[in-house]
Formats: C-alpha cells, sequence, structure tokens
C-alpha cells in the first residue's frame, strides 16, 4: 500500500504490512518475527555520527531485546548497497556487528507508511522514529525524535519492559517506573469496585484511585 507523506499511523493501529530489502535479505513484516515483539526504528542516514552511535547501541544491547522476546529491525532511505558499506565500516573500525535487519527504503515506502517522512523536518532523510509493536502486530507505542538528537536505549528498553510488564499482571506504571519499581492497579469502574477498593489493603495507597502493589 503506497501512503501519503503526511500519513501518521497511531498507537492502536494495526502496524502497516510491507515487503522489504534489508540487510538480512528480503522480509514481509507479517510474515517477520511471528509471535515476538518487534521494535522498528528509522534513523536518517547511513555513515552519520549520530546515527552510528545510535545504530552500535542497538546492536551492542540486542542481548537485552533478545532476552525480552523481541526482534529489532532498523530502516533509511539508503540503498543496501550503503547499508552493507557502512555495517562492514562500523564493524571493521569498532567491532560492532550491526546483527538485525536494516531495510534499503530507497523508495521512501516503509518510511511513508509509518510516518517516517516528517516534511518540514527533511524532505530525502527519515527522523529517528522507534515503533514498539506487539506480537499481534499492534503499534503499542511511538516515539519521534528530530534528526539532531540521538534517542536513549535506556529509555527504550525501558518502555518495552513497561509495555510486556502492564500486559502481563494488568496493570499501570507510574512516573519513572522501572523494573521492580511498585506497579499501579487500575481505578475501579463501577460503585462495586470503589466498595472492595476501599476494603481492600496496598502497600501504597493515596486514595480510591491512586493504589500501588508488588509484583
Ligand atoms: C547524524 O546521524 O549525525 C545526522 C544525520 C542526519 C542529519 C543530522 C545528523
Amino acid at each position: 500500500m503506497e501512503q501519503e507523506v503526511n500519513f501518521m499511523p497511531r498507537i492502536g493501529d494495526a502496524a502497516p504490512d510491507f515487503e522489504a530489502v534489508t540487510t538480512k535479505g528480503k522480509i514481509k513484516f507479517s510474515e517477520y518475527a511471528k509471535n515476538k515483539w518487534v521494535v522498528l526504528f528509522s534513523h536518517p542516514a547511513d555513515f552519520t555520527p549520530v546515527c552510528t552511535t545510535e545504530m552500535s547501541g542497538f546492536a551492542t544491547r540486542k542481548n537485552e531485546f533478545d532476552a525480552l522476546d523481541t526482534e529489532l529491525m532498523g530502516l533509511s532511505i539508503d540503498s543496501i548497497h550503503s547499508h552493507i558499506a557502512w555495517v562492514n565500516n562500523v564493524y571493521e573500525r569498532t567491532g560492532v556487528l550491526f546483527d538485525f535487519p536494516i531495510i534499503a527504503d530507497i523508495d521512501m515506502k516503509v518510511s511513508k507508511l509509518y510516518g517516517m517522512l516528517q516534511p518540514n523536518e527533511s524532505l530525502t532523510a527519515a527522523v529517528r522514529a522507534v515503533f514498539f509493536i506487539d506480537p499481534k502486530k499492534k503499534i503499542r507505542l511511538i516515539m519521534y525524535y528530530p534528526l539532531n538528537v540521538g534517542r536513549n536505549m535506556d529509555e527504550i528498553l525501558r518502555v518495552l519492559v513497561a509495555l510486556q510488564t502492564a500486559d502481563l499482571h494488568k496493570v499501570a506504571l507510574p512516573l519513572n517506573w522501572k523494573k521492580g519499581d511498585r506497579v499501579i492497579v487500575p481505578p475501579p469502574v463501577d460503585l462495586d469496585g470503589l466498595k472492595t477498593r476501599q476494603q481492600e489493603k496496598y502497600p501504597e495507597k493515596v486514595d480510591f484511585y491512586l493504589v500501588k502493589k508488588d509484583l
């Protein structure tokens, strides 16, 4: 499907499907990483400094994504030849291997599907987007950063753990939550629930609408 350049996918949408040439061969997204989480992220251009630091960050922490049953997939509006040369160059210079598929989106098809091409920032380079896509291929969280500010790998991993924790335990996560912190029990949605909530004991309770428990 071809999208308008001003199309923006939203949280809760089905992740748009596509077929693309990548550094790991041709991939059809809907058949990739079946029943796994996917972190799909774009960078503006190969052989640029901020992008090199970010891609190296994903590569060196890939074991943490693996442990969270999550596949990585990068993208930029560059050719497959450029990707191969850049991956090889970074490996030769630093020993860090970008061991995950990087989409060669030279025709901008995938960038447009995911709102990664934001024309007031750049007409030719994708912004720094991160899509967190769950095993049912639904978009669960989106980050967009401009060309000149690198992302934070701790935050990317933190929100991935938060999404998985929220799903598994049917809870919500407060400000600055990190693994091991108390979690929020969703507030009651009717009067019976309110009565129950008022009788229940929690390690932390501000009022009926804000209680926390340990996992
Ligand atoms: C960078 O990765 O350093 C970069 C890429 C495009 C525009 C500005 C910076």
